[in-house]
């Protein structure tokens, strides 16, 4: 048994512990860990741009690349790769919605595009990585909104890689963290509105490490709070500068729960997966997402990794061949 005296001990130095916490938490700027600066117009100077790729047109490469502008006034365009050592027969189709918490990164960031063209040499398929127009400068549903367009645009579009390369009767979507929440959201619309992008017609969507949230926390984000690659307080400025203003994050675009029901419009025919792994904060809520699409009879299969982190299945390549694997499975 412990004194009174040695309790008072053991109480006041979990107690400084907690505030040290507390103020070691607070003290984080997800400003200075994204590299931004909220100028006083409300737009966004990112101060790092992540590394960029151009497309390539180079043959001796397995994949080519291009990039087509998808509507002008907008600035929004698409990069298309095409993996030319393999076109015996038409090719399914993958539209790819990049990850940044709607507010940073490109289509052609390194990162991306990199993986895009492992995604299309390994699965033998076109993909079309779209630009999409980034928050503050324009709040969601602006990059749902320019996402359902390039579904209109592909099916509407003359080029030949399209055209000629193209099976349109077996398209899938696919995004990564932000980008996963945009895929679903364009899925929603898209199965809800079937007619209007015919002859394009949509089997399955894929949600690596979607991002929801929720104004109350999951398990997870309190456990992973202070997580290295995405903090609380990071995931909160993304939500902040990304929903529409005065949105909290219970609002739909955020929280899957909020008129979740929604998603039985994928209950005709659509094959669903949803990655994720234990070390990400968002676990809690993908778990969640695959739950309620379950309850809403989705086919839709989980694919859960311990350990890892936000981001890994593009970042790690013997994780993004976890993906290609599943896809394969999915495309056979
Ligand atoms: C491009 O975007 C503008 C602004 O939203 C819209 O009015 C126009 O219809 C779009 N153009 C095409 C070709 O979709
Ligand atoms: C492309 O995929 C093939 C197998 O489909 C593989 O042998 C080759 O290494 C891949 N090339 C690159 C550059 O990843
Ligand atoms: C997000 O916005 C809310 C309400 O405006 C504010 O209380 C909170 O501090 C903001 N969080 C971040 C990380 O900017
Ligand atoms: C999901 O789809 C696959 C492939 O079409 C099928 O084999 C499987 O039985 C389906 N599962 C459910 C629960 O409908």
């Amino acid at each position: 048994m412990m004194s009174i005296r040695e309790s008072i001990v053991v109480f006041t130095l979990l107690l400084s512990l907690s505030v040290f916490l507390i103020v070691a938490n607070s003290s984080m700027d997800p400003y200075k860990a994204l590299n931004i600066i909220l100028n006083p117009d409300g737009t966004l100077t990112r101060v790092k741009i992540p590394p960029q790729n151009p497309p390539s047109s180079d043959p001796n490469l397995p994949v080519l690349s291009k990039d087509i502008p998808i509507n002008r006034s907008k600035h929004t365009w698409s990069r298309i790769f095409l993996p030319h050592t393999q076109l015996h027969h038409k090719l399914p189709l993958i539209v790819f919605y990049h990850g940044g918490g709607f507010i940073l990164y490109s289509a052609s960031s390194t990162y991306f595009h990199d993986f895009c063209i492992n995604l299309a040499n390994s699965t033998k398929s076109i993909i079309v990585s779209v630009e999409y127009r980034l928050a503050p400068e324009h709040r969601l549903p602006a990059a749902y909104d320019d996402s359902v367009e390039a579904l209109q645009w592909i099916k509407d579009s003359k080029d030949s890689w399209l055209t000629n390369h193209a099976d349109y009767s077996r398209t899938y979507l696919m995004g990564e963290s932000a980008g996963g929440n945009i895929a679903y959201n364009v899925a929603l619309r898209a199965a809800a509105e079937i007619d209007q992008i015919k002859p394009l017609k949509i089997k399955g969507l894929i949600l690596i490490q979607p991002f929801f949230g929720g104004k109350k926390r999951t398990g997870s984000e309190l456990r992973l709070a202070e997580d290295g690659t995405l903090p609380l307080p990071v995931t909160d400025l993304m939500w902040n500068l990304s929903l529409p203003v005065g949105a909290d994050r219970d609002h739909e675009y955020s929280n899957e729960a909020v008129n979740g029901e929604r998603c039985k419009v994928l209950g005709q025919g659509w094959r669903v997966g949803v990655f994720g792994c234990d070390g990400d904060p968002l676990v809690d809520r993908q778990i969640q997402l695959l739950n309620l699409l379950k309850a809403n009879h989705v086919n839709v299969t989980g694919q859960f990794y311990p350990g890892g982190r936000h981001g890994i299945f593009i970042g790690d390549p013997s994780m993004s061949a976890q993906v290609f694997h599943f896809l394969n499975n999915l495309l056979s």
